[in-house]
């Protein structure tokens, strides 16, 4: 087999949003293949890093009174601790905000420019003028032209999901400073997609470059046409890289985005001896990129139009997934299934994901589902009832011992055929088709299983003269067994070295090992090798995940340029006319208020909702009113809430109050006229 080499990349995670499970498709998709490579004896070069630019990163930064200098380190550090925590490992983890990007990102911008792909034109946009800054158009809300519904953005509603421009908002505001936003034009630079139509086409349907679903949408959607000119220049205040020839003019995120996985080869290959060269223009290097299929049009459109106009070569391939769903849904920071990476590894094990992922993903661009029954399920059967069982139920018996010759006319063929599943496995692995492979290794596993029980190596323990049997029995069973971590160790690598351990196998692992049994190997005492996943745990990391569910003020940060598919979550789990139906808001009249004597911040209050019907409610407005004040008044309560036990009583509701709290906190009331019992609709 000649050794290929591989440079493979995961699409940049944007630096303003921490790494949640959904990025961890891609990342674990990647590391599979990336691992299952390295395994075969390919020279391959993973690499990844932060998108960084736009502006987002500047409001956020402005926000946070800091240099966006900053905010990069420290987010930075955290997406990569999520990764390593999760086993994944770059060959170099860049930034899109470094030197080497701004000098590549020239080096394309000077090629567009000679070629005479690059237009001019006015823009006409949303400005605000108090921020002095142009909307993109998620920054502006305004109501929905169609439905009317309040505080929508400016692109599409997320109630009756019209889709508009900003300046059709009823009453338009702008997202940053509340302003009301006036139309101004400015000079915009564009590069004329369509002079690349031709290459695009036949680019994007040649066999193998994309999967034949995007190659399909590509054509039916975007090829059928002429191209739209692309609008890659921002007007200032903008994070970003200021156009040489353009100044008070940037690129647009998405031009220097991927640009960013040269420059993240080019840093490495500085610190490495290497030459960029040798990776990026090169026919024997192979390049890889793995994308969800939000981001599919950058890369298979504008992506290989620029690729075209330098001297740095086209992808061999773009890998592209579909998106996460967690029991059926989107992911929501409300049911607390938008579950950080972090969160995750605070509760659970990052083997128990990277099989379930494995066992799920395959080659289609289709959503993935991640159903934590299923999850719990599939890990605790097939993980620990199949392969560790598989060790902890013979390695025992022969603990402390020598792996005896391989006794092949005992094992009815089962190491052979092992052996002989590695070329289907491999090929379900090439493929991208774990889901495949992961059937194939536990189909292995059940046959290894059904020879160990119908040889019963308990019942030979107890027996005196048949302690030869009993060895050879084991010997086979851990081989057996052994076959079965090679095979999974691309996606379990820490497993597979444990594995590796307690057969005191030293040397690294290669894929054709599955090959030959291990002779003569000291058998090593049995340790526990994967605990079976514990759904208290399942259910203490979904609700870490409601808690941590903050008001995110991040998620839309810098996806919030025209043009670019939103991917995750919006701004806020959104609240549907139906969610909302379901608060019972009521008029409430005040019958009793008293301090609680023992807490700082509560007053216990009698509330009448109409008739005889009476709730009682601890607030937490203690430093705000004095009791008495409030008696006789009406306010405005949640009358269905679940009642919570306090220290103090049940409480049957929650009075509503606005500011910052503690002194300032101001009760709701209705207008006058308004009866107690009355609903809020
Ligand atoms: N910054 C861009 C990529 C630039 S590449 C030159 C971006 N960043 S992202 O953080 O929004 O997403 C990074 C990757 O994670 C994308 O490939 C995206 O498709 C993927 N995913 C983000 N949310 C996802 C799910 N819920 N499910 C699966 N993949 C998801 O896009
Ligand atoms: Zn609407």
């Amino acid at each position: 087999m000649e050794r290929r080499q591989i440079l493979v990349t995961s699409a940049l995670p944007y630096v303003n949003a921490g790494i949640h499970l959904g990025h961890m498709v891609e990342h674990l998709q990647t590391d599979f293949w990336v691992g299952f490579q390295r395994l075969r004896g390919h020279d391959v070069r993973y690499f990844c890093g932060d998108d960084t630019h736009g502006t987002g990163t500047m409001l956020r930064a402005q926000r946070e009174g800091r240099e966006p200098e900053a905010l990069l380190a420290e987010m930075e550090a955290e997406h990569v601790a999520d990764l390593v925590g999760f086993g994944v490992f770059h060959d170099h983890y860049g930034s899109t905000h470094s030197p080497e990007n701004e000098a590549l990102v020239a080096e394309f911008w000077a090629a567009l420019r000679a070629k005479g792909h690059i237009a001019e034109r006015e823009v006409t946009q949303l400005y605000d003028p108090g921020a002095g800054i142009f909307l993109a158009d998620r920054f502006v809300i305004g109501g929905c032209p169609r439905c009317k519904a309040e505080g929508q953005y400016g692109d599409n509603c997320e109630v009756c999901g019209a889709t508009y421009e900003p300046s059709d908002l009823i009453g338009p505001r702008s997202a940053i400073s509340g302003a009301v936003p006036e139309e101004r034009s400015h000079p915009h630079l564009f590069v004329r997609l369509e002079s690349f139509h031709e290459f695009l086409e036949e680019w994007t349907q040649s066999p193998g470059r994309v999967p034949p679903e995007t190659a399909n949408w590509l054509k039916a959607t975007f090829l059928a046409e002429p191209l739209r000119d692309w609008d890659i220049s921002r007007a200032a205040p903008y994070f970003g890289f200021e156009i040489p020839d353009a100044p008070g003019n940037y690129f647009y995120v998405w031009l220097d985005a991927p640009v960013g996985y040269i420059a993240t080869t080019k840093q490495w290959c500085d610190a490495n001896g290497a030459k960029l060269e040798d990776w990026w223009c090169n026919p024997k290097s192979e390049i890889h990129h793995f994308i969800g299929k939000d981001i599919a049009y950058f890369h298979t459109l504008f992506w290989p139009a620029l690729l075209s106009v330098v001297d740095y070569q086209l992808p061999t391939a773009v890998h592209v997934h579909g998106f996460l769903t967690v029991n059926g849904e989107k992911m929501s920071k409300r049911k607390g299934t938008y579950v950080l990476a972090r969160t995750y590894l605070d509760h659970l094990s990052p083997e128990y994901l990277r099989y379930y992922y494995a066992s799920k993903l395959s080659a289609k661009v289709d959503d993935i589902d991640l159903n934590f029954d299923e999850f719990i399920q599939k890990v605790n059967s097939d993980l620990v009832g199949k392969v560790v069982n598989l060790a902890s139920r013979t390695a025992r018996f022969v603990a402390g011992e020598a792996l005896p010759d391989y006794p092949a006319e005992m094992d009815e063929g089962l190491f052979a055929a092992g052996a002989a599943a590695r070329t289907e496995i491999a090929e379900a692995y090439e493929a991208r088709d774990s889901n495949r492979a992961m059937r194939l290794v536990m189909a292995l596993a059940d046959r290894a299983n059904e020879f160990v029980e119908s040889r019963e190596p308990w019942n030979l323990k107890k027996d005196e003269t048949r302690q030869d049997e009993l060895r050879a029995v084991c010997a086979i069973a851990l081989n057996l067994f052994r076959q079965i971590t090679i095979y999974l160790a691309p996606v379990l690598p820490r497993f597979a070295e444990a594995s590796a351990r307690l057969l005191s196998i030293e040397t690294e692992t290669r894929w054709e090992d599955v090959t030959t049994p291990v002779v003569g190997h000291e058998v090593a005492k049995f340790k526990h090798l994967m605990e079976r996943v514990d759904p208290e745990k399942v259910t203490a990391m979904i609700e870490a995940s409601r808690e941590s569910a903050q008001p995110s003020e991040t998620g839309s940060a810098a996806s919030s340029e025209p043009g670019e598919a939103l991917a995750g979550e919006p701004l806020e789990p959104e609240c549907t006319i139906g969610d909302f139906s379901k608060v019972d808001l009521r008029v409430a009249e005040i019958l009793e208020a008293k301090a609680v004597p023992k807490a700082n911040k509560l007053l216990e209050l009698t509330l009448s909702l109409g008739g005889s019907e009476r709730c009682t409610v601890f607030a937490g407005i203690k430093k705000a009113y004095e009791p008495e004040q409030l008696v006789g008044r009406l306010t405005v309560v949640v009358a269905n809430l679940a009642p919570r036990k306090m220290k103090f009583g049940l409480s049957e509701g929650m009075v509503l109050a606005a500011g910052p709290g503690d002194s300032e906190l101001f009760i709701l009331s209705p207008d006058t006229g308004a009866k107690p019992g009355q609903r809020i609709r």
